[in-house]
C-alpha cells in the first residue's frame, strides 16, 4: 500500500483521485491501533474513509491490516488533525468525523495541544456539510467538560442528544484506550453532534504560494558565510522560523531549518549555490524532505537571504522573489 502523508497529498486533496470513486467522506482524527477505523470502512461500505494519525507505529499497523482484510474505502494518512482540516479538506466536504480518546494535555501550558480547542472545531464545522456528524469519545472528565462547554458555544453544531454527554453507545467497536477504561472502571463520555445550517467560521484552505527564492550579490566567500552561521530564532506573526545548522557542499551550503506554522510542521532546508558570476549566490529551497511551499517557508527565505546580505556593507539583493514584495 503506498503510504500517503499530508506532505505529499495536493491540497486540497481530491478524494476521488485517491480512492477511485466518488463517495461522501469519513474522517477519524488519531484512530490509534484502528480498531474503529477499519470498523467504519467495514460498516460504510458507500463511503471513503480517511484516518489521520501522527504515530508512525500506528500507521504501519493499520496499513497492514487493510491489507490483510482487503478494504479498498480505507486510507490512513499520516497527518496532524490540524493539518487535515485546513489544507486537505475543502468547507462543506466531509459528512462524519470521529474523535475517540484524544490526548487530554492535562497540564495548562499544554492546553493549546488539545485538540478540542476554539480554533480546530471552527475549522471542523466549517468542513462538515450540513447535516453531517462529529462525534466525540473521552474518558477523562475534565475534557468531557471542557468539550461540552465549547460544543454548547458552537452555533454551526446542535447536540443530538438530549444531555450534552451519555455514557454508554451501544453498538460500538471498543477502542484501545476505551478497553482500558473499561478495564480500570472509568466511565466513558460520548458526544454527538449534527452540522446545521448557521454558516460556518470562514477558514480558507491553505494552498502552496509560488516558489520564492533570492539571488544577490557579496563579496564573502561561502566559508566566510557560514563562518558567521549562527542558530537563531525568528517569530513572523504565529510562525516561528528556526535556522538550526549550516553545512558546506562542494559548490554550496546548506541550512537546516525548522518552521513551526499555525497549522503545519516543517522540517527543511534552504540551498545558497554559487553562481557563474564570481560574487553573485542564489539561494532557494532545497528538495530533501518534500518541502511545502508555504508563507512560513517564504519568511524563511527572506530572514536567511536578508541575513546574508546584511553579512556585507558591499553585499546587495539583485532579484528577490517573495510574496510581500
Ligand atoms: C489517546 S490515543 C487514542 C487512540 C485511539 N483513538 C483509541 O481510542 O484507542 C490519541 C491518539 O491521537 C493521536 N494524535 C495526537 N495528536 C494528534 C493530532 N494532532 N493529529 C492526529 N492525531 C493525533 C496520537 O498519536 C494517538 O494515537
Amino acid at each position: 500500500m503506498q503510504k500517503l502523508s499530508s506532505l505529499r497529498l495536493p491540497w486540497p486533496t481530491d478524494w476521488q483521485a485517491v480512492f477511485g470513486a466518488d463517495r461522501r467522506l469519513i474522517l477519524e482524527i488519531g484512530f490509534g491501533y484502528g480498531a474503529f477505523l477499519l470498523h467504519l470502512a467495514r460498516q460504510n461500505p458507500d463511503a471513503n474513509v480517511i484516518g489521520v494519525e501522527i504515530a508512525g507505529q500506528c500507521l504501519s499497523h493499520v496499513e497492514r491490516a487493510i491489507e490483510r482484510q482487503r478494504l479498498t474505502n480505507v486510507r490512513p494518512i499520516h497527518a496532524t488533525a490540524e493539518t487535515t482540516l485546513h489544507h486537505l479538506f475543502t468547507p462543506a466536504s466531509l459528512a462524519e468525523v470521529h474523535i475517540n480518546f484524544p490526548d487530554p494535555w492535562f497540564k495548562k501550558r499544554h492546553s493549546h495541544r488539545r485538540l478540542m480547542q476554539r480554533d480546530t472545531l471552527d475549522a471542523l464545522v466549517n468542513r462538515l456539510q450540513p447535516g453531517g456528524l462529529l462525534f466525540l469519545a473521552t474518558d477523562i472528565i475534565e475534557y468531557a467538560e471542557m468539550s461540552a462547554e465549547l460544543l454548547a458555544s458552537t452555533p454551526g453544531l446542535d447536540n443530538t442528544l438530549s444531555t450534552s454527554w451519555v455514557n454508554t453507545l451501544p453498538g460500538r467497536v471498543v477502542t484501545k484506550y476505551e478497553g482500558r477504561a473499561q478495564r480500570e472502571g472509568r466511565p466513558c463520555h460520548y458526544f454527538a453532534y449534527r452540522r446545521n445550517t448557521v454558516p460556518a467560521p470562514a477558514i480558507p484552505i491553505i494552498e502552496e504560494h509560488p516558489m520564492s527564492h533570492m539571488v544577490f550579490r557579496s563579496p564573502l566567500s561561502l566559508d566566510e558565510m557560514l563562518a558567521r552561521f549562527e542558530s537563531a530564532e525568528h517569530r513572523v506573526g504565529d510562525t516561528v522560523v528556526s535556522l538550526l545548522y549550516g553545512y558546506r557542499g562542494r559548490n554550496n551550503l546548506l541550512f537546516e531549518v525548522f518552521i513551526k506554522e499555525p497549522t503545519i510542521d516543517q522540517h527543511i532546508a534552504f540551498l545558497l549555490t554559487k553562481r557563474d558570476h564570481d560574487d553573485e549566490y542564489t539561494l532557494k529551497l532545497g528538495t530533501l524532505g518534500y518541502p511545502r511551499t508555504t508563507a512560513g517557508v517564504h519568511h524563511a527565505v527572506s530572514i536567511l537571504g536578508n541575513w546574508l546580505v546584511s553579512l556585507h556593507p558591499q553585499a546587495s539583493i539583485i532579484t528577490s522573489k517573495l510574496p510581500a514584495e
